[in-house]
Protein backbone atom coordinates (compact mmCIF):
# COMPACT_ATOMS: atom_id res chain seq x y z
CA UNK A 1 0.00 0.00 0.00
CA UNK A 2 1.11 3.39 -0.66
CA UNK A 3 1.96 5.94 2.11
CA UNK A 4 1.61 3.69 4.87
CA UNK A 5 5.50 3.45 6.08
CA UNK A 6 6.64 5.29 9.31
CA UNK A 7 3.02 6.60 9.12
CA UNK A 8 1.68 6.43 13.29
CA UNK A 9 -1.44 4.09 13.92
CA UNK A 10 -3.63 3.83 16.95
CA UNK A 11 -5.97 0.88 16.82
CA UNK A 12 -8.44 0.42 20.15
CA UNK A 13 -9.80 -3.08 20.74
CA UNK A 14 -6.12 -4.23 19.06
CA UNK A 15 -5.35 -7.25 21.67
CA UNK A 16 -6.80 -9.75 19.80
CA UNK A 17 -9.29 -10.40 16.91
CA UNK A 18 -9.83 -8.14 13.89
CA UNK A 19 -7.67 -5.48 15.67
CA UNK A 20 -4.54 -7.56 16.09
CA UNK A 21 -4.68 -8.66 12.86
CA UNK A 22 -4.77 -5.44 11.47
CA UNK A 23 -2.09 -4.19 14.03
CA UNK A 24 0.19 -7.06 12.07
CA UNK A 25 -0.75 -5.71 8.61
CA UNK A 26 0.15 -1.98 9.50
CA UNK A 27 3.47 -3.33 10.87
CA UNK A 28 4.06 -5.08 7.42
CA UNK A 29 3.36 -2.09 6.08
CA UNK A 30 5.87 -0.26 7.78
CA UNK A 31 3.46 1.94 10.52
CA UNK A 32 4.29 2.09 13.69
CA UNK A 33 1.60 0.92 16.21
CA UNK A 34 -0.34 1.86 19.35
CA UNK A 35 -1.99 -0.86 20.71
CA UNK A 36 -4.95 0.14 22.11
CA UNK A 37 -7.12 -2.18 24.73
CA UNK A 38 -8.83 -2.20 28.22
CA UNK A 39 -7.30 -5.70 28.33
CA UNK A 40 -3.09 -6.33 27.89
CA UNK A 41 -2.15 -5.88 24.57
CA UNK A 42 1.56 -6.86 25.18
CA UNK A 43 1.05 -10.21 22.72
CA UNK A 44 0.57 -7.93 19.79
CA UNK A 45 3.07 -5.53 20.80
CA UNK A 46 5.71 -7.92 20.88
CA UNK A 47 3.89 -9.51 17.23
CA UNK A 48 4.43 -6.03 15.49
CA UNK A 49 8.14 -5.26 16.83
CA UNK A 50 8.69 -8.97 15.63
CA UNK A 51 8.30 -7.04 11.97
CA UNK A 52 10.85 -4.84 12.31
CA UNK A 53 8.47 -1.70 14.01
CA UNK A 54 7.96 0.42 16.48
CA UNK A 55 4.74 -0.56 18.95
CA UNK A 56 3.26 0.40 22.26
CA UNK A 57 0.14 -0.57 24.55
CA UNK A 58 -1.83 1.70 25.89
CA UNK A 59 -4.48 0.19 28.40
CA UNK A 60 -7.69 2.65 27.45
CA UNK A 61 -11.21 2.18 28.51
CA UNK A 62 -13.29 3.96 25.45
CA UNK A 63 -16.34 4.26 27.10
CA UNK A 64 -14.60 7.15 29.38
CA UNK A 65 -13.58 9.92 27.20
CA UNK A 66 -10.56 11.04 29.85
CA UNK A 67 -9.31 7.73 29.62
CA UNK A 68 -9.49 8.27 25.58
CA UNK A 69 -7.62 11.71 25.98
CA UNK A 70 -5.00 10.07 28.01
CA UNK A 71 -4.73 7.69 25.28
CA UNK A 72 -4.28 10.11 22.39
CA UNK A 73 -1.71 11.63 24.91
CA UNK A 74 0.45 8.60 25.20
CA UNK A 75 0.37 8.15 21.52
CA UNK A 76 1.69 11.96 20.93
CA UNK A 77 4.24 11.47 23.39
CA UNK A 78 5.84 8.16 22.20
CA UNK A 79 5.54 8.64 18.44
CA UNK A 80 4.50 12.58 18.28
CA UNK A 81 1.31 12.22 15.95
CA UNK A 82 -1.28 10.40 14.80
CA UNK A 83 -2.10 9.62 11.30
CA UNK A 84 -4.68 6.64 11.53
CA UNK A 85 -7.02 5.84 14.27
CA UNK A 86 -9.36 2.46 14.08
CA UNK A 87 -12.09 2.48 15.83
CA UNK A 88 -12.31 -1.11 16.25
CA UNK A 89 -12.92 -1.95 19.87
CA UNK A 90 -16.63 -3.59 20.21
CA UNK A 91 -18.88 -6.18 22.24
CA UNK A 92 -21.86 -7.73 22.47
CA UNK A 93 -24.79 -8.48 24.28
CA UNK A 94 -26.92 -10.23 22.16
CA UNK A 95 -31.06 -11.25 23.26
CA UNK A 96 -34.22 -11.20 21.82
CA UNK A 97 -35.49 -7.51 22.02
CA UNK A 98 -38.49 -8.88 23.96
CA UNK A 99 -36.00 -10.16 26.90
CA UNK A 100 -33.38 -7.36 26.19
CA UNK A 101 -32.29 -5.94 29.29
CA UNK A 102 -31.27 -1.77 29.61
CA UNK A 103 -27.93 -2.98 31.10
CA UNK A 104 -27.08 -4.61 28.09
CA UNK A 105 -28.81 -1.69 26.12
CA UNK A 106 -26.31 0.80 27.64
CA UNK A 107 -23.26 -1.43 28.17
CA UNK A 108 -22.84 -1.99 23.68
CA UNK A 109 -23.92 1.44 22.93
CA UNK A 110 -21.31 2.44 25.35
CA UNK A 111 -18.53 0.65 24.01
CA UNK A 112 -19.79 0.58 20.15
CA UNK A 113 -21.32 4.13 19.68
CA UNK A 114 -20.34 6.44 22.87
CA UNK A 115 -16.58 4.34 22.73
CA UNK A 116 -16.23 5.41 19.01
CA UNK A 117 -17.00 9.51 20.03
CA UNK A 118 -14.70 9.53 22.55
CA UNK A 119 -11.87 8.29 20.46
CA UNK A 120 -12.72 10.58 17.63
CA UNK A 121 -12.40 13.69 20.38
CA UNK A 122 -9.82 12.61 21.85
CA UNK A 123 -7.88 12.17 18.49
CA UNK A 124 -9.48 15.21 16.36
CA UNK A 125 -7.08 18.07 17.78
CA UNK A 126 -3.83 16.51 16.89
CA UNK A 127 -5.21 15.78 13.51
CA UNK A 128 -6.65 19.22 13.24
CA UNK A 129 -3.84 20.57 13.71
CA UNK A 130 -1.69 18.28 11.32
CA UNK A 131 -4.48 19.31 8.61
CA UNK A 132 -4.30 15.15 7.90
CA UNK A 133 -5.39 12.13 9.23
CA UNK A 134 -7.86 9.31 8.72
CA UNK A 135 -10.45 7.58 11.09
CA UNK A 136 -11.48 4.38 10.06
CA UNK A 137 -14.53 2.60 12.26
CA UNK A 138 -15.46 -0.95 12.60
CA UNK A 139 -19.25 -0.72 11.71
CA UNK A 140 -20.69 -4.27 10.85
CA UNK A 141 -23.06 -6.33 8.46
CA UNK A 142 -25.60 -6.30 11.30
CA UNK A 143 -25.74 -1.97 11.29
CA UNK A 144 -26.54 -2.61 7.85
CA UNK A 145 -29.31 -5.30 7.80
CA UNK A 146 -29.78 -6.03 11.03
CA UNK A 147 -29.72 -9.11 13.16
CA UNK A 148 -32.33 -11.70 15.74
CA UNK A 149 -31.25 -11.18 19.16
CA UNK A 150 -29.06 -7.76 18.17
CA UNK A 151 -30.98 -4.51 18.91
CA UNK A 152 -28.02 -3.07 20.67
CA UNK A 153 -25.28 -3.73 18.48
CA UNK A 154 -27.29 -2.93 15.61
CA UNK A 155 -28.26 0.73 16.48
CA UNK A 156 -24.51 1.17 17.21
CA UNK A 157 -22.70 0.05 14.23
CA UNK A 158 -25.74 1.86 12.59
CA UNK A 159 -24.96 4.66 14.21
CA UNK A 160 -21.32 4.66 13.56
CA UNK A 161 -22.04 5.25 10.08
CA UNK A 162 -23.88 8.25 10.92
CA UNK A 163 -21.14 9.28 12.70
CA UNK A 164 -18.88 8.95 9.88
CA UNK A 165 -20.65 10.62 7.11
CA UNK A 166 -21.27 13.47 9.06
CA UNK A 167 -17.43 14.16 10.11
CA UNK A 168 -16.54 13.69 6.35
CA UNK A 169 -18.80 16.56 5.29
CA UNK A 170 -17.17 18.87 8.45
CA UNK A 171 -14.13 17.74 8.06
CA UNK A 172 -13.02 16.92 4.62
CA UNK A 173 -11.82 20.53 4.06
CA UNK A 174 -9.47 19.81 6.97
CA UNK A 175 -7.52 17.57 4.88
CA UNK A 176 -9.29 14.57 7.10
CA UNK A 177 -10.99 11.49 6.19
CA UNK A 178 -13.43 9.33 7.88
CA UNK A 179 -14.45 6.09 6.77
CA UNK A 180 -16.33 2.79 8.10
CA UNK A 181 -15.71 -1.30 7.25
CA UNK A 182 -18.63 -3.38 7.78
CA UNK A 183 -17.35 -6.59 8.00
CA UNK A 184 -19.90 -9.96 7.79
CA UNK A 185 -19.17 -12.56 10.30
CA UNK A 186 -15.20 -13.31 10.93
CA UNK A 187 -13.81 -15.85 13.02
CA UNK A 188 -12.70 -14.22 16.13
CA UNK A 189 -13.68 -14.61 19.77
CA UNK A 190 -17.26 -12.29 19.25
CA UNK A 191 -18.71 -15.11 16.54
CA UNK A 192 -17.20 -18.17 18.89
CA UNK A 193 -20.16 -16.72 21.92
CA UNK A 194 -23.00 -17.66 19.43
CA UNK A 195 -24.49 -20.70 19.92
CA UNK A 196 -23.43 -23.89 17.72
CA UNK A 197 -26.44 -24.50 16.09
CA UNK A 198 -27.32 -21.12 15.05
CA UNK A 199 -24.12 -20.16 13.93
CA UNK A 200 -24.31 -23.54 11.85
CA UNK A 201 -27.85 -23.57 10.32
CA UNK A 202 -28.60 -19.80 10.60
CA UNK A 203 -25.86 -17.78 9.48
CA UNK A 204 -23.31 -20.16 7.70
CA UNK A 205 -25.85 -21.25 5.34
CA UNK A 206 -26.70 -17.68 4.43
CA UNK A 207 -22.70 -17.15 3.64
CA UNK A 208 -22.20 -17.35 -0.52
CA UNK A 209 -19.02 -17.71 0.24
CA UNK A 210 -19.48 -20.49 2.13
CA UNK A 211 -17.46 -19.90 5.61
CA UNK A 212 -16.49 -16.92 8.26
CA UNK A 213 -14.09 -14.01 6.96
CA UNK A 214 -10.71 -14.01 8.42
CA UNK A 215 -9.69 -11.35 10.41
CA UNK A 216 -7.06 -10.43 8.15
CA UNK A 217 -8.69 -10.00 5.31
CA UNK A 218 -10.65 -7.41 7.25
CA UNK A 219 -7.31 -5.71 8.15
CA UNK A 220 -6.36 -5.57 4.59
CA UNK A 221 -9.38 -3.48 3.86
CA UNK A 222 -8.55 -1.04 6.63
CA UNK A 223 -4.64 -0.62 5.14
CA UNK A 224 -6.24 0.22 1.57
CA UNK A 225 -8.72 2.58 3.16
CA UNK A 226 -5.64 4.67 4.97
CA UNK A 227 -3.64 4.43 2.63
CA UNK A 228 -2.67 7.17 -0.30
CA UNK A 229 -4.37 4.68 -2.91
CA UNK A 230 -7.70 5.68 -0.70
CA UNK A 231 -7.09 9.44 -0.72
CA UNK A 232 -10.10 10.65 -2.42
CA UNK A 233 -12.51 7.83 -0.30
CA UNK A 234 -14.42 9.54 2.04
CA UNK A 235 -17.45 9.06 4.36
CA UNK A 236 -18.33 6.02 2.66
CA UNK A 237 -18.75 2.24 4.18
CA UNK A 238 -17.56 -0.72 2.23
CA UNK A 239 -18.45 -4.21 3.06
CA UNK A 240 -16.03 -7.52 3.58
CA UNK A 241 -18.81 -10.28 3.62
CA UNK A 242 -18.17 -12.93 1.27
CA UNK A 243 -21.48 -11.87 -0.17
CA UNK A 244 -23.59 -12.64 2.94
CA UNK A 245 -25.27 -9.40 2.13
CA UNK A 246 -26.12 -10.32 -1.38
N1 LIG B 1 -30.20 -15.56 12.78
C1 LIG B 1 -31.38 -16.18 12.58
N2 LIG B 1 -32.10 -16.74 13.56
C2 LIG B 1 -31.61 -16.67 14.80
C3 LIG B 1 -30.40 -16.04 15.10
C4 LIG B 1 -29.67 -15.48 14.02
N3 LIG B 1 -28.48 -14.86 14.21
N4 LIG B 1 -30.17 -16.11 16.42
C5 LIG B 1 -31.22 -16.77 16.96
N5 LIG B 1 -32.09 -17.11 15.97
C6 LIG B 1 -33.35 -17.87 16.12
C7 LIG B 1 -33.11 -19.23 16.80
O1 LIG B 1 -32.70 -20.18 15.86
C8 LIG B 1 -34.46 -19.49 17.38
O2 LIG B 1 -35.34 -19.94 16.35
P1 LIG B 1 -36.53 -20.97 16.66
O3 LIG B 1 -37.44 -20.25 17.62
O4 LIG B 1 -37.13 -21.22 15.32
O5 LIG B 1 -35.86 -22.15 17.27
C9 LIG B 1 -34.94 -18.10 17.82
O6 LIG B 1 -34.15 -17.16 17.05
C10 LIG B 1 -34.70 -17.82 19.29
O7 LIG B 1 -33.34 -18.17 19.58
P2 LIG B 1 -32.95 -18.92 20.94
O8 LIG B 1 -33.81 -20.12 21.15
O9 LIG B 1 -31.47 -19.14 20.91
O10 LIG B 1 -33.39 -17.81 22.00
P3 LIG B 1 -32.63 -17.30 23.28
O11 LIG B 1 -33.50 -16.26 23.88
O12 LIG B 1 -32.16 -18.44 24.13
O13 LIG B 1 -31.27 -16.62 22.71
C11 LIG B 1 -30.01 -15.14 21.35
C12 LIG B 1 -31.40 -15.57 21.80
C13 LIG B 1 -29.20 -14.59 22.54
C14 LIG B 1 -30.21 -14.03 20.31
C15 LIG B 1 -29.20 -16.35 20.78
O14 LIG B 1 -30.03 -17.06 19.87
C16 LIG B 1 -28.00 -15.91 20.02
O15 LIG B 1 -26.96 -15.63 20.64
N6 LIG B 1 -28.09 -15.83 18.67
C17 LIG B 1 -27.01 -15.32 17.85
C18 LIG B 1 -27.19 -13.84 17.58
C19 LIG B 1 -26.15 -13.38 16.60
O16 LIG B 1 -26.24 -13.67 15.40
N7 LIG B 1 -25.12 -12.65 17.06
C20 LIG B 1 -24.02 -12.22 16.23
C21 LIG B 1 -22.78 -12.07 17.13
S1 LIG B 1 -21.29 -11.81 16.17
C22 LIG B 1 -21.39 -10.20 15.80
O17 LIG B 1 -22.23 -9.46 16.22
C23 LIG B 1 -20.33 -9.67 14.87
C24 LIG B 1 -20.93 -9.01 13.72
O18 LIG B 1 -20.91 -7.78 13.63
C25 LIG B 1 -21.45 -9.84 12.61
P1 LIG C 1 -12.91 -9.35 19.83
O1 LIG C 1 -13.83 -9.60 20.96
O2 LIG C 1 -11.94 -10.39 19.42
O3 LIG C 1 -12.10 -7.99 20.06
C1 LIG C 1 -12.68 -6.85 20.61
C2 LIG C 1 -11.62 -6.14 21.42
O4 LIG C 1 -12.21 -4.92 21.96
C3 LIG C 1 -11.13 -6.96 22.61
O5 LIG C 1 -9.71 -7.05 22.59
C4 LIG C 1 -11.65 -6.20 23.81
O6 LIG C 1 -10.80 -6.27 24.95
C5 LIG C 1 -11.73 -4.77 23.27
N1 LIG C 1 -12.64 -3.96 24.08
C6 LIG C 1 -13.89 -4.26 24.48
N2 LIG C 1 -14.38 -3.29 25.26
C7 LIG C 1 -13.44 -2.33 25.35
C8 LIG C 1 -13.37 -1.09 26.02
N3 LIG C 1 -14.38 -0.64 26.77
N4 LIG C 1 -12.24 -0.35 25.89
C9 LIG C 1 -11.21 -0.81 25.13
N5 LIG C 1 -11.22 -1.99 24.48
C10 LIG C 1 -12.32 -2.74 24.59
O7 LIG C 1 -13.86 -8.99 18.62
P2 LIG C 1 -13.59 -8.74 17.07
O8 LIG C 1 -14.42 -9.69 16.35
O9 LIG C 1 -12.16 -8.65 16.77
O10 LIG C 1 -14.28 -7.30 16.93
C11 LIG C 1 -13.58 -6.14 16.56
C12 LIG C 1 -14.59 -5.15 16.01
O11 LIG C 1 -15.15 -5.68 14.83
C13 LIG C 1 -15.76 -4.85 16.95
O12 LIG C 1 -16.11 -3.49 16.84
C14 LIG C 1 -16.86 -5.71 16.37
O13 LIG C 1 -18.12 -5.22 16.71
C15 LIG C 1 -16.56 -5.60 14.91
N6 LIG C 1 -17.10 -6.65 14.06
C16 LIG C 1 -16.81 -7.96 14.29
C17 LIG C 1 -17.31 -8.91 13.46
C18 LIG C 1 -17.07 -10.36 13.66
O14 LIG C 1 -17.77 -11.17 13.02
N7 LIG C 1 -16.12 -10.78 14.46
C19 LIG C 1 -18.18 -8.57 12.32
C20 LIG C 1 -18.41 -7.15 12.18
C21 LIG C 1 -17.89 -6.24 13.02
Amino acid sequence: MRGLKDKVVLITGAAGGIGKATALRFAEEGAKVVVADFVDGMDTVSAVREKGVDAIYVKVDVTDLESAKTMAAKAIEAFGRIDVLINNAGITKDAMMKKMSKDAWDAVIGVNLTGVFNCTTAVLPFMLEQQSGTVLTTSSIVGLYGNVGQTNYAASKWGVIGMTKSWAKEMAKNGLRFNCVAPGFIGTDMVRKIPEQVLQEKIIVKIPAGRLGEPEEVAALFAFLASDDAKYINGAVFSVDGAATL
